[in-house]
């Protein structure tokens, strides 16, 4: 584990432990909710039976969705209290999951032609460069298998709510692949359940310019299959705010790939 995972998995640590919003299990979900979660975009049909990799994914959200659909859900993460909030969403629903602990950059844990599916949602932006995430990802999916993956925005990433001048947001940064951004935001804030903010220190966090991420996928043998856009509906957000943003400007994307069959 490199200075970078070694700062990140005490950096996520602690925001789980904050119960960070990325962090709470999916106690109450359903099999309903958990079908219309996981089939939303199409792509994926029955997942029964399905070898899934939740890669980097760990919290006890998507791997509890797999699990509730009759998935073998194994969920590789950096930090010891995501994988626990797996164990703790799974126990919860009577469901079992394999937990690992390790680096999305070297999946040398498992064997080749490993998974049907492997799952990424938003955290290929926590390492610096993606180029060995994709090989390892392609490395173990067989061929023919589906890899959802997440990513920020590289356009709209570096926007500060607390920049808002009264009538924009300034995109005041130079578009630089793998720069990374928790040197400009040192700190994310928690909210707690009386109101209140706990203050912790921001995980690295680096932006991959669009080139990169789609060239890097294609390079590796992944067929395009989609893309959406995750865009805020709230009414009236107050302009200065991390709501307002994101209803200005889609935050994330994901996209589906099919390696070659
Ligand atoms: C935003 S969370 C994603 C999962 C979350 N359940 C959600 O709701 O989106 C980002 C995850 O990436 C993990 N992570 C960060 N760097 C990693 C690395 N190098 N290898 C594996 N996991 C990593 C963190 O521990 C965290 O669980």
């Amino acid at each position: 584990m490199d200075a970078i995972s070694q700062d990140n998995r005490a950096r996520w640590n602690a925001l789980a432990r904050a119960n960070v919003e990325y962090s709470r299990p999916f106690l109450d979900f359903t099999r309903e909710q958990a079908a219309e979660y996981i089939y939303r975009h199409g792509a994926l049909k029955d997942v029964t039976g399905k070898n899934v990799l939740c890669l980097a994914s760990g919290g006890g959200q998507d791997s509890v969705a797999f699990g509730l659909l009759g998935a073998k859900v194994t969920v590789l993460d950096l930090s010891d209290v995501q994988l626990e909030r797996d164990r703790q969403g799974a126990a919860h629903h009577g469901l079992s999951v394999t937990t690992i602990q390790g680096d999305m950059r070297d999946l040398s844990v498992f064997l080749d032609n490993t998974f049907d599916i492997v799952w990424q949602v938003y955290s290929v932006n926590f390492v610096p460069s993606v180029e060995s995430v994709f090989r390892e990802v392609r490395r173990v999916l067989r061929p023919g298998g589906f890899y959802f993956v997440q990513f920020a925005n590289p356009f709209v990433q570096a926007i500060d709510e607390d920049a808002w001048d009264g009538r924009a947001y300034p995109l005041s940064s130079f578009y630089v692949d793998g720069e990374d951004l928790a040197e400009r935001f040192s700190h994310w804030d928690v909210a707690q359940p009386d109101g209140s903010k706990v203050k912790l220190a921001s995980p690295h966090e680096f932006r991959h310019t669009l080139s990169t991420m789609l060239n890097t996928l294609a390079k590796e043998g992944f067929i395009f299959l989609g893309l959406w856009e995750w865009i805020r509906s709230d009414e009236n957000p107050s302009p200065g705010s991390w709501a307002h943003v994101t209803q200005v400007s889609p935050p994330y994307l994901s996209t589906f790939w099919q390696l070659e069959g």
